[in-house]
């Protein structure tokens, strides 16, 4: 028998009655929108957001961050408003390193609070460095054109995976990758979540991906937005190159386009 702790059970995220106006109310780019995103014990939860540019997902992501407050309505994480001290990781959609230091220093930055030793960081820093495919780059500024954009993008990804968040929130962060790199990074993402359960929120305008990756996918209309349709992904758990021949997979992201142009008013 499973014994579940309850601490475990209570809603992870919660995003009640939310609206945003910048205009003072004239105009609303969010209204009404509800989400609870539940935390599944000794499994996580990988969330994907959908929506036409505009529609606000960036806006939710720096909500959960704790980085905006919303116009009206509540962000609750682990039963409390957010906070910025909220153990949360972000990669944005913007690239998001420190020109002036190096890509392992970058990189351990993730580690830099906890009471490990230097070596030990670099060390860690070294191995993820790797595993993003940025091997004989350490030594390099984090800047552009010293690194391309899709590289820069992997320094960020990288320090997010190490800081082993427990909520992790991910803003269209392939985008930039060409398509090898961003088939790896996915299959990178998927074996990282698998070891440490976190929930994970990703942000993409990629239907495939959406798939591939998530276990439930939200999509949001056009201002003023909300969650218009939930789509729970049941394909097996564990994903990988065998996922994209199953049948299923074909057919969940014909599912999903079609839901996309209906939302888009485009059917
Ligand atoms: N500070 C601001 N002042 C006025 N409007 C804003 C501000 N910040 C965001 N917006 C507007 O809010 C809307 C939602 O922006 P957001 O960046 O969340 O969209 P998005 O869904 O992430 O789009 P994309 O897919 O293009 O990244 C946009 O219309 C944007 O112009
Ligand atoms: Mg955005």
């Amino acid at each position: 028998m499973e014994i579940l702790d309850n601490k475990n059970l209570k809603n992870i995220i919660e995003l009640k009655n939310i609206g945003q106006s910048y205009d003072g109310g004239k105009n609303w780019i969010i209204k009404d929108l509800n989400l609870i995103i539940e935390d599944k014990p000794n499994q996580g939860q990988f969330v994907v957001i959908l929506g036409m540019s505009g529609s606000g997902k960036s806006t939710l992501l720096r909500y959960i961050a704790g980085l905006q407050k919303p116009t009206v309505g509540e962000v609750i994480v682990n039963g409390f408003p957010v906070t910025e001290n909220t153990h949360i990781s972000m990669v944005f959609q913007q690239y998001s390193s420190l020109p002036w230091m190096t890509v392992l220093d970058n990189v351990a930055l993730a580690l830099k609070f906890q009471h490990i030793t230097r070596d030990e960081r670099n060390e860690r820093a070294m191995e993820m460095i790797k595993l993003v495919g940025l091997s004989g780059h350490e030594n390099k500024y984090a800047m552009y054109p010293t690194l391309s954009g899709g590289q820069l993008q992997r320094v960020a990804i990288a320090r997010s995976l190490l800081a082993n968040p427990e909520i992790l929130l991910m803003d269209e962060p392939f985008g930039a990758l060409d398509i090898k790199t961003r088939l790896q990074m996915q299959d990178l993402l998927t074996e990282i979540w698998e070891k440490f359960h976190s929930t994970v929120i990703f942000v993409t305008h990629d239907i495939s991906e959406a798939v591939y990756l998530g276990d439930d996918i939200y999509i949001m209309k056009s201002p003023p937005s909300k969650f218009v349709e939930y789509i729970n992904v049941d394909l097996p758990l564990k994903r990988n190159r065998e996922t994209k021949r199953n049948p299923r997979y074909t057919e969940l992201v014909h599912y999903v386009e079609d839901t996309m142009m209906k939302v888009s008013g485009m059917e």
